[in-house]
């Protein structure tokens, strides 16, 4: 029996990274995915690469009004949601003496605002028993010098996981956050605004603050978002699920 058998998922940032790892992931084990991004070409791509039940909406989690795009998209297709993964997000470098309005109010834009109005708006068309995921990442809990707006909106994440679980337990959805320690995705070299110099080092000095001694992979990220998603995890609630190969747990 596959874990996720004829379950409907939505997934924000699907087109990539640990997004795309855990459609592919959770089409392999049943499900139906809906996968949002706002570049459509990665979207294209995402979905020939999945193969088989999916549906793309392109969109940016940070605007409400394709929030509302996309749910009345998976509304009209499937009618329900099974399990919400909002993991769409990103972070840019800033030091704290040189960071701009712009660049605290991107970031909880789309981490925070956008991920609340995420979970917000599924709310309707959720199954009760659903499962629902949020991508927080382990700065919730470690300091990440240059990166202190992006690891405060990850606490934010963290944080909501903890109320959504006592707001939604008498529909017996379950939430809880999943914290991926330094993963090998285009994010680093790609959205974070540092040279690919300074990318291929940061990559190595998070290899070695890892007790694994290397990054992880998405696919390992996925098999915990499976997990979570599943019943696997049934009496799992509010719980913030590291997978960072020891890096904030020792
Ligand atoms: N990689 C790591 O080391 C790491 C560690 C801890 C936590 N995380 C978290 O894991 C999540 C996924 O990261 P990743 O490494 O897989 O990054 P990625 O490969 O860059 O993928 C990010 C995905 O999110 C989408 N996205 C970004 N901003 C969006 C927005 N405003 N609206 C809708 N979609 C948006 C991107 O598509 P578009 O650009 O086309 O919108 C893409 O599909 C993020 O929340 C990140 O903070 C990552």
């Amino acid at each position: 029996m596959k874990m996720l058998e004829g379950k409907i998922a939505v997934i924000t940032g699907g087109s990539s990274g640990i997004g795309l790892a855990t459609a592919k992931r959770f089409v392999e084990e049943g499900a139906h995915v809906v996968i949002t991004g706002r570049r459509e070409k990665e979207l294209v791509n995402a979905a020939a690469a999945i193969g088989e039940n999916v549906t793309t909406v392109v969109g940016d989690v940070s605007r409400l009004d394709d929030l509302d795009r996309l749910y009345a998209v998976v509304k009209a297709k499937h009618g329900h949601i099974d399990v919400l993964f909002a993991n769409a997000g990103a972070g840019t470098v800033a030091p704290l003496e040189a960071a701009s309005e712009a660049h605290f109010d991107q970031t909880f834009d789309v981490n925070v605002k956008g991920l609340f109005f995420t979970v917000q708006k599924a709310l309707p068309l959720f199954k009760d028993g659903g499962s629902i995921i949020l991508t927080s990442s382990v700065s919730n809990i470690m300091g990440l010098p240059a990166f202190s707006a992006y690891a405060a909106s990850k606490a934010a994440v963290r944080s909501f996981a903890r109320a959504w679980t006592l707001e939604l337990k008498d529909r017996n959805i379950r939430v809880n956050s999943m914290s991926p320690g330094p993963i090998d995705t285009p994010a680093l070299a790609t959205t974070t605004g540092l040279t690919p110099e300074q990318a291929e080092q940061a990559a190595a000095q998070f290899a070695s603050q890892i007790p694994m001694g290397r990054r992880g992979e998405p696919e390992e990220i996925a098999a915990a978002v499976t997990f979570l998603a599943s019943d696997e995890s049934s009496f799992i609630t509010g719980v913030d699920l590291a997978v960072d190969g020891g890096m904030a747990q020792v």
